[in-house]
């Protein structure tokens, strides 16, 4: 039995206005105001952050930011830096997303940028990596995620290793309802963790979350939480409301 805490976290995208927002909060806090086993965060937009927190004020759920940038300040329109997510109550941060990576242009080297950024202020980096369907079809799925894991970690220092979290988000399952099968994404789990072994050492490794993201909901999660290697989820529009989010976090424990 693996002693990794299991995570489920809720990437809510670019949704809800910060009423909505609020109210989705405090709906989770009163639903999970019972101690288990998983840990939750929720990643609002940036304009959401500091009113979520106080709605979530006195639960353990934990505040996640969507995307940083890597320079603490200064004249960058438009970005978020880490000292700021720290200054609002964020204590997770996602980086690195697919449609960061296909929609905005993020590459490894300014990926690897964030999470040094967020080391730098103790927030912890939720590191995702998945493969396009092209890449997949082409047999490609292991050296694209374990070259964007091996390029996103690059210098990260081994004593702080055990606190990253990797989320294996493969492109074509992501709002697609398309959801790789627990055996398909346990194999890149497995092969995640072993290319952690080889960057840090198997104690490290072993001791990583790896959360599995793409169409997760209900009534696929235990199914996929249940492999060896997968530790949680990262879930987009199923954590939207607390009654498709909530099941998710039941089957994590
Ligand atoms: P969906 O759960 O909507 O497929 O989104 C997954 C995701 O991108 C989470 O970061």
């Amino acid at each position: 039995m693996s002693a990794r805490r299991p995570l489920v976290a809720g990437n809510w995208k670019l949704n809800k206005t910060v009423k909505e927002a609020t109210a989705l909060a405090r709906d989770l806090k009163g639903r999970l105001a019972a101690a288990r086993n998983a840990e939750v965060a929720v990643a609002p937009v940036f304009t959401s952050l500091a009113s979520v927190k106080e709605a979530l004020a006195g639960s353990a759920i934990a505040l996640s930011g969507q995307n940083v940038h890597f320079e603490d300040q200064g004249a960058f329109t438009g970005e978020v830096s880490a000292p700021l997510l720290v200054d609002v109550g964020c204590t997770y941060c996602i980086v690195g997303h697919s449609e960061r990576r296909h929609v905005f242009g993020d590459t490894d080297e300014n990926v690897n940028k964030r999470v040094h950024a967020l080391l730098n202020h103790g927030v912890t980096p939720i590191l995702c990596v998945g493969e396009q369907l092209e890449e997949r079809e082409a047999g490609k799925t292991l050296d694209v995620v374990l070259g964007q894991l091996a390029l996103g970690l690059a210098n990260y220092p081994s004593a702080k290793a055990k606190e990253v979290v990797i989320a294996y988000e493969p492109v074509w399952a992501i709002g697609t309802g398309r959801t790789a099968s627990p055996s398909d994404a346990q194999e890149v789990h497995e092969a995640i963790r072993g290319r952690l072994g080889e960057i840090f050492d198997t104690e490290t490794a072993g001791a990583i979350r790896i959360l599995y993201g793409g169409s997760v909901k209900a009534s696929n999660a235990k199914d996929l939480l249940s492999q060896a290697d997968i530790d949680g989820a990262l879930v987009g529009g199923a954590s939207l409301t607390a009654d498709t989010f909530v099941p998710i976090i039941e089957a994590a424990g």
